[in-house]
């Protein structure tokens, strides 16, 4: 069994030194290759529907497909400022912190608002760069997993992330001004997600956690947004993703009955691993830099915010549930529930899991239609 240590490279989940040394892949590059491991798989096996989860969610797909191109309302005119205040709550909320000493003791009302506007450009940034690793993953599951039914999804999958890195980018260049990189703990995550030569590994962080967190993401922006445009392509977004996890869901139950309890140890402390990257993607730290602040500065001040606390918490309720239902919770004596108890989360374990969930996602006849006539 690994250390948390070796998992994550300190043994303080909380040591915020080590958080803030994990430094971001270069800035200048235009483009990064990563090593991809893993066999390509042919199967002889072409029977449609012998896995019947997997061909209803795959004939779902393709009459769900909408065009990110025509289906949303581009025309619509976006004011950064006004977003910017309605958010302020998606950014943690500040009020109950005593901001009138240390770093923030100059600041007015122009710094409070362009915070909230860099956490907008910075959240939406690495949405698109997650939804990049998506495609990614997805066209590499396309390549490696055995099963027929399987490969058909994912394929929809492809197209689906496709439009969704189109519908991001869209929306940063032309509402929005000032793209963040790639978030160097999500840059970790999909690497490691990329590099593993087993085919389920790819499920596991991409479906499950990386794409879980962004259902719930996803879910708790398009509530709270109140800018039409954005609130529509979330939606549509949402639609998918909900698909996506189900996916990772259906086939890993399935793979996961087999595995040995040395194998399941393995796929819980990937599962560990991914859950404190994603944790400390959002301490947002290319943001205080941006802003002029040295984050081991301003860090120590927001971590413990009870506002930031809740959002961080929030982002675990479809990866709880998920990860309950594949068995990994209570696998070799419940490692990966007592890692969820120290991350503050286990609470979200008897939360719908997103399995069937999707079907509640998906947009309805009368939407699809609309969109058809947009
Ligand atoms: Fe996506
Ligand atoms: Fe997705």
């Amino acid at each position: 069994m690994s250390t948390t240590e070796d998992l994550i490279g300190r043994a303080d989940l909380n040591d915020l030194e080590a958080i803030l040394s994990v430094s971001a892949p270069d800035r200048e590059e235009s483009i990064r290759a990563v090593r991809d491991n893993a066999d390509a798989i042919f199967t002889w096996d072409y029977e449609k529907g012998a896995r019947p989860a997997l061909n209803k969610l795959y004939e779902k797909a393709k009459v769900s497909m909408w065009n990110g191109e025509t289906d949303l309302p581009w025309d619509t005119e976006v004011d950064q400022e006004e977003v910017a205040r309605n958010n302020q709550a998606l950014s943690g909320g500040f009020e109950n912190l005593d901001l009138t000493r240390g770093p923030f003791a100059k600041w007015g009302e122009k710094e409070w608002l362009q915070l909230g506007m860099e956490f907008q450009n910075w959240s939406l940034s690495q949405f698109m760069h997650g939804e990049q690793g998506a495609l990614i993953c997805t066209a590499k599951i396309v390549e490696t997993v055995p099963w027929i039914d399987a490969k058909y999804y994912a394929s929809t999958q492809v197209m689906d992330e496709a439009r969704h890195v189109e519908v991001f980018a869209r929306y940063l260049d032309s509402k929005l001004n000032g793209h963040y990189p790639l978030n160097a703990h999500l840059g970790l995550l999909l690497e490691d997600i990329i590099e593993d030569s087993r085919w389920d590994m790819t499920y596991l962080g991409m479906q499950i956690m990386v794409e879980g967190l962004a259902l719930a993401a996803f879910g708790f922006m398009h509530q709270l947004t109140t800018e039409p445009l954005l609130k529509q392509l979330l939606r549509y977004v949402m639609s998918d993703e909900a698909r996506h996890v189900a996916f990772g869901v259906l086939s890993l139950q399935e793979y996961y009955q087999d595995l040995t309890s040395a194998e399941l140890m393995e796929r819980q402390e990937f599962a560990f691993e991914a859950a404190v990257r994603m944790r400390d993607r959002f301490l947002q730290q290319e943001v205080w830099e941006r802003m002029g602040l040295n984050p081991k500065d301003v860090l120590p001040l927001v971590i413990d915010n009870p506002n930031r606390a809740l959002f961080q918490q929030m982002l675990f309720t479809k990866i709880v549930p998920n990860c309950k239902k594949l068995g990994l919770l209570d696998a070799n004596e419940g490692w990966l529930r007592h890692r969820f108890e120290e991350l503050g989360v286990i609470h979200f374990e008897d939360l719908t899991d997103t399995s069937d969930e999707y079907q509640a996602f998906a947009l309805s006849d009368r939407e699809l239609a609309e969109s058809d006539v947009a």
